[in-house]
């Protein structure tokens, strides 16, 4: 099981060319909405088919790589290709031929997880992880074959591979990840790699000048070592800042297998010593206790600089929730999160996240709520969206909470150190004071089948806690699939702003949801019956005896992008080009 994640890292990176791929949308997604193509999602990237995860990066083109199986729609530990798509903006892609294969003594039992940089003079290089002949993971290099093919259609592995060889202190099966390099003040190239380096999960710092010999530093620091937490993986690193100013943190994100959850702390990065202090020393030595990037379904994210709009942009990849039965008979699994754009929020220590603004590009119709709306105790209001909306969605709200005063109050202060637990014992159906409130949506008609995501205030002392959940419980009557309540606190002052936003994308089987101005993320793999034979209905509602107001609503139907289309023979299309 564990296995299952450990390939997931990927990237991108960017050309300098403006690519020209057409996005041809497609309204009215229903009519091929039957059989295994239920739950392909409309404007999340995946395959066509197979088993995918991973994620991408830059510069008027976006290459997209992912751990690809051109064998099948399972994680096969032995066949692991990196999968390459193109596209040039970030929501319609175009797939092309595989960009690493397993074909040399370095990487012959599978092509791992790893990064691009891109190199001065634009040349971008691939490092990630091979597993050789001796079954031992160690790093190599790529270059492109033709640096002037706009889409670097082709790779090449030089035979110095690897570049970094299995360490004697790394067990062969946990050295892996490299991360996408950074310069230091020094000129020196540096990567993160995760290990476990006596028992200990570590982030190590490889540095090299030429990007081909690279040497192991700081080998008793490294960036982070979590003791107890098993393996981790995926590592992340970047610097960021608050929105449009100068770098003032830097960001360190790991994948923690025990888990199977993404981890990041805020902090301070000193390149002359390549040590990282945390902004919250306070959560402790251990990755398991730092802030999540997301408080559902995801795992291995990965982030790239966009230089093309001068942003961060994280991805992460769901998994499916249901079996690998049903992961055969649909030819694929496993999707992207809809890129995100990631900034520092003015607190210093966390991130927000929002769906980047190429979304906007498949806004259709859209339906609203009167501003000021009221919702008193047990209102649910219909949101006039049905049809194609209910699917494939992307609805904002605010709401505005004029009142704290029936907060609900909590004596045990340890009764809110689980927000999973919490959101599972407080559901949409528990009536409270200050919430339950926010959205049903995937619901069918009868509302037998729906998915509440919503907020409810805490009251401890004389401090208040915001929780935000995803209860998937009555998601879908199918038995067999995962079905959890996610929580997660939205860490903002509630009674400093009195109101509290909620976005949310619907895409047939994938849901995220932004709280609080994107402070609190849930991603959730949903599978409803009733969307083969009707539509989703969607509300807006309040459990809370405090009325809350709607500040405003908008709800959009999305047009479905071009996403690796399967022809008509049901090969995957791709995008040649001579
Ligand atoms: C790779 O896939 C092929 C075809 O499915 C299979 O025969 C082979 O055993 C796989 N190799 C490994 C190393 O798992
Ligand atoms: C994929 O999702 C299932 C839940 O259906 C979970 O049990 C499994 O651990 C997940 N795998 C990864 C790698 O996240
Ligand atoms: C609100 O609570 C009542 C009482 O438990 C319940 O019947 C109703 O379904 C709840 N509303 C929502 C939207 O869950």
């Amino acid at each position: 099981m564990a296995r299952l994640c450990l390939a997931v890292c990927a990237i991108f990176f960017l050309l300098c060319l403006h690519a020209s791929l057409t996005s041809s949308l497609r309204l009215n997604p229903t009519a091929e909405d039957k059989g295994n193509h239920a739950r392909r999602t409309a404007y999340h990237f995946q395959p066509a088919k197979n088993w995918q995860n991973g994620p991408m990066y830059h510069n008027g083109m976006y290459h997209l790589f992912y751990q690809y199986n051109p064998h099948g729609a399972l994680w096969d530990i032995g066949n692991l290709s990196w999968g390459h798509s193109v596209s040039g903006d970030l929501v319609n892609w175009a797939a092309l031929d595989t960009a690493l294969d397993p074909t040399s003594p370095f990487d012959i039992n599978g092509c791992w997880s790893g990064s691009a940089t891109i190199l001065p003079g634009g040349i971008p290089a691939i490092l990630y992880t091979g597993i050789d002949a001796d079954k031992n993971q160690v790093q190599n290099v790529a270059f492109p074959k033709n640096p002037s093919d706009p889409l670097l259609r082709q790779w090449e592995k030089p035979a110095y591979n690897p570049i970094i060889p299995l360490p004697a202190d790394v067990p062969g099966d946990k050295f892996r990840d490299p991360s996408t390099a950074w310069l230091g003040h020094d000129g020196l190239w540096r990567i993160a790699v995760s290990a476990e380096v006596a028992g200990v999960a570590s982030t190590l710092v490889y540095k090299s000048k030429d990007f081909i010999r690279w040497d192991r530093i700081a080998a008793a620091a490294p960036l982070h070592a979590s003791h107890a937490a098993g393996m981790v993986e995926c590592p992340d690193f970047f610097p960021v800042s608050h929105d449009g100013g100068q770098v003032v943190r830097h960001v360190l994100k790991v994948s923690v297998m025990d888990t199977l959850q993404d981890y990041y702390m805020v902090g301070r990065y000193d390149d002359a010593t390549d040590a990282f202090s945390p902004s919250e020393p306070e959560r402790g030595d251990d990755c398991r206790s730092w802030r999540r990037l997301d408080y559902g379904h995801v795992y291995a994210s990965k982030s790239f600089h966009d230089k093309r709009k001068d942003r961060r942009v994280v991805w992460a990849w769901a998994n499916e929730s249901d079996s690998q039965a049903d992961d055969v008979a649909r030819g694929w699994s496993g999707v992207q999160t809809f890129p995100r754009k990631a900034w520092l929020d003015e607190d210093g220590k966390q991130l927000l996240q929002w769906p980047i603004e190429e979304i906007e590009t498949l806004r259709r119709r859209r339906f609203g709520l009167r501003r000021g709306t009221r919702l008193d105790a047990g209102a649910l209001r219909e949101i006039a969206a049905g049809g194609v909306a209910g699917l494939q969605g992307d609805v904002e709200v605010v709401f505005r909470i004029p009142s704290l005063e029936e907060a609900e109050r909590v004596d045990d202060p340890n009764s809110l150190m689980d927000p999973q637990k919490l959101c599972g014992e407080k559901g949409a159906d528990v009536p409270g004071g200050v919430g339950p409130f926010g959205l049903i949506v995937m619901a069918s008609g009868d509302l037998h089948e729906h998915t509440a995501v919503f907020f409810r205030v805490f009251k401890h002392h004389d401090n208040y806690k915001l929780l935000m959940c995803t209860d998937l419980r009555k998601s879908s009557t199918r038995a067999g699939v995962y079905k959890p309540p996610y929580g997660g606190f939205v860490d903002m002052d509630i009674e400093e702003h009195k109101t509290i936003s909620l976005r949310t994308l619907i895409d047939h089987s994938v849901m995220e949801s932004f709280g609080g101005g994107g402070r609190a993320c849930i991603t959730a793999r949903v599978y409803p019956e009733h969307v083969a034979t009707s539509n989703s209905h969607m509300y807006v509602f309040n459990n809370g005896t405090d009325t809350v107001k709607v500040v405003k609503l908008d709800a959009w139907e999305l047009a479905t992008a071009t996403v690796n289309v399967i022809g008509d023979d049901g090969a995957q299309q791709r995008h040649s080009e001579a």
